[in-house]
């Protein structure tokens, strides 16, 4: 069932079994080795709850390690890649543009998982209870935990520098580890970093719409007179079998009372088909995410197409080609189907679960991608009481309306939002990212934006496709990087 309230950066669940084994630790785990590339993988033992000094609970956080080109009398740093809400991939700290800074400059290079994802898992299992400990504030902790715990491990000069790296969620927790411990991290490099927490963001859609009209304006009309036929159709009993069959949904529309949930849901998937497209629209981000290699370019051509059929027909092509490249058979669409399995909490290590940043939307994070801004290419069926009603039908009644607005002024209050107070920190931004904010705050000192690219573009390996554009934004952050290292 791949339901989802789309995630802000995913990587590649699979793990390459590429690892021979060499024992190098005082800790009785052993580590793994990527012979080719000199990547370790490790894991540490970690404090639970970092804001309970009588809590002795610990558990074992997994990171990765590459040394190839640290060089020590070249200053030294250390450069660290945050894990975020998806297990870490080696690839990052081996073939990622982000690495060739670290050979550039001679650093030693770590990635940390973020706690409770991936390998990474405190609690036994994770019902409500024991994912209190999933929070911004204990995540930061640990990445300050790792930090003070590889100094020691690495004998590192007093003097290192540590330079945080994220991408998306985890740009946000690279500026906020500045912020919190600016003893710890000298500088931070936060790609696509979504800084203020809000409950309606509308404007994803609204950038989504506008990067496939300037992509082409005619995908763009057929999208949206796909979606008109779809709501007109909808409202007949005909017209809900058509559907059902062209769009091959696991439950038939006409055998459920009409349940406005269960077709915010069904609107909500369609618009996502189209939504991952963009997300990562120019980007080399292929073999860092576990999500399909469909292109605008591929989804367009389908909407462009009129022997496919009528534009309503070019819609479901493009569903049932995204049903295909994700093995499903059907397109699940049912609410209470999606809670029940949000709401399970016997996930084990090893499982992912969309639980968690469900969890992390509704507690901290919010943003939620509604329907609400104009042009409305995907109807307005999934507003932000869709949102709110799921925090609320997952976690319980508690979690309402007014408590999700106290959660964004919370997060903002803690945080600072676009007001945050920090130095040597540089943001990065493609123009096309849904995520990127639609105005650059003039409190954000140091940005870099990047035209005609997406989500993270900057981090991921680098490819003969490449913009000039992308490869100028490149050099731009190595230099920010080269003056941090310099002073
Ligand atoms: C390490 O850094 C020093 C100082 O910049 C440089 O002279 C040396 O060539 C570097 N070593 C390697 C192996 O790159
Ligand atoms: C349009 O769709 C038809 C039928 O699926 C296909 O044979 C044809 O190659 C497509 N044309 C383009 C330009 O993609
Ligand atoms: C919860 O998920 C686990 C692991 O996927 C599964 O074994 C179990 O049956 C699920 N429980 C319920 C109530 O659906
Ligand atoms: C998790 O997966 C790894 C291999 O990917 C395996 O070695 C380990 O035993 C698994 N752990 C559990 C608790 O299933
Ligand atoms: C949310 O619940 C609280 C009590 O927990 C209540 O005071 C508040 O009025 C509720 N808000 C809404 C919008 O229902």
């Amino acid at each position: 069932m791949k339901f989802l309230m789309l995630l802000l950066f995913v990587f590649k669940l699979h793990i390459d079994g590429i690892f021979g084994f060499k024992k190098l630790t005082n800790q009785n785990i052993k580590i793994k080795e990527d012979k080719a590339s000199h990547a370790t993988e490790e894991w540490f033992t970690q404090i639970l709850d970092h804001f309970n000094p009588i809590d002795p609970r610990t558990w074992k956080q997994r990171f990765q390690t590459n040394h190839q080109y640290y060089n020590a009398s070249n200053g030294g740093s250390v450069f660290l890649f945050i894990g975020t809400e998806s297990p870490i991939e080696l690839k990052i700290i081996t073939e990622s543009a982000w690495f060739d800074y670290a050979k550039k400059f001679g650093a030693l290079c770590f990635q940390l998982e973020h706690r409770y994802y991936g390998k990474s898992f405190p609690t036994k299992d994770i019902d409500d209870d024991n994912m209190r400990y999933l929070t911004t504030q204990q995540a930061l902790a640990d990445l300050a935990q790792f930090i003070s715990e590889m100094n020691k491990r690495y004998k590192l000069p007093a003097d290192t520098k540590w330079i945080a790296f994220g991408c998306s969620y985890g740009a946000n927790l690279a500026a906020w580890l500045r912020l919190k411990y600016p003893h710890l991290v000298y500088g931070a490099v936060c790609s696509n970093a979504i800084l203020t927490a809000k409950i309606d963001y509308g404007e994803y859609y609204e950038i989504v719409s506008e990067v496939l009209q300037a992509y082409s304006e005619e995908c763009l009309n057929a999208i949206q007179k796909g979606t008109s036929l779809f709501n007109k159709i909808l409202l007949s009993e005909s017209g809900k079998k058509e559907i059902n069959k062209k769009f091959h949904l696991c439950d038939p529309l006409e055998q459920t009372t009409y349940n406005s949930k269960d077709i915010s849901n069904l609107y909500h998937q369609l618009a996502r088909n189209f939504a991952y497209a963009v997300q990562f629209y120019n980007t080399n981000c292929f073999g860092y995410y576990d999500i399909s290699n469909i292109k605008v370019d591929l989804l367009c051509n389908i909407m462009k197409n009129k022997t496919v059929g009528s534009t309503l027909d070019r819609l479901a092509a493009v569903n049932n080609m995204v049903l295909f490249e994700s093995d499903e058979n059907c397109l699940e669409y049912k609410y209470n189907k999606m809670i029940k399995s949000l709401r399970n909490g016997t996930i084990k290590i090893n499982q992912s679960s969309d639980r968690l940043w469900v969890y992390q939307r509704c507690t901290e994070i919010v943003n939620f991608p509604t329907s609400s801004s104009p042009p409305h290419i995907f109807g307005n069926g999934f507003p932000v009481d869709f949102y709110t009603q799921q925090c609320m039908d997952v976690f319980g009644p508690k979690f309402n309306a007014t408590f999700i607005q106290s959660v964004v002024d919370k997060t903002n209050m803690f945080y600072g939002g676009f007001n945050l107070k920090i130095t040597r920190a540089v943001f990065i931004f493609g123009s096309v990212d849904p995520w990127h904010p639609l105005q650059i705050p003039k409190t954000l000192k140091s940005v870099v934006y990047i035209k005609g690219v997406a989500h993270c573009a900057d981090m991921f390996a680098r490819s003969d496709k490449d913009s000039e554009e992308l490869k100028a934004a490149r050099e731009q952050i190595s230099k920010y990087i080269s003056e941090w290292l310099k002073t």
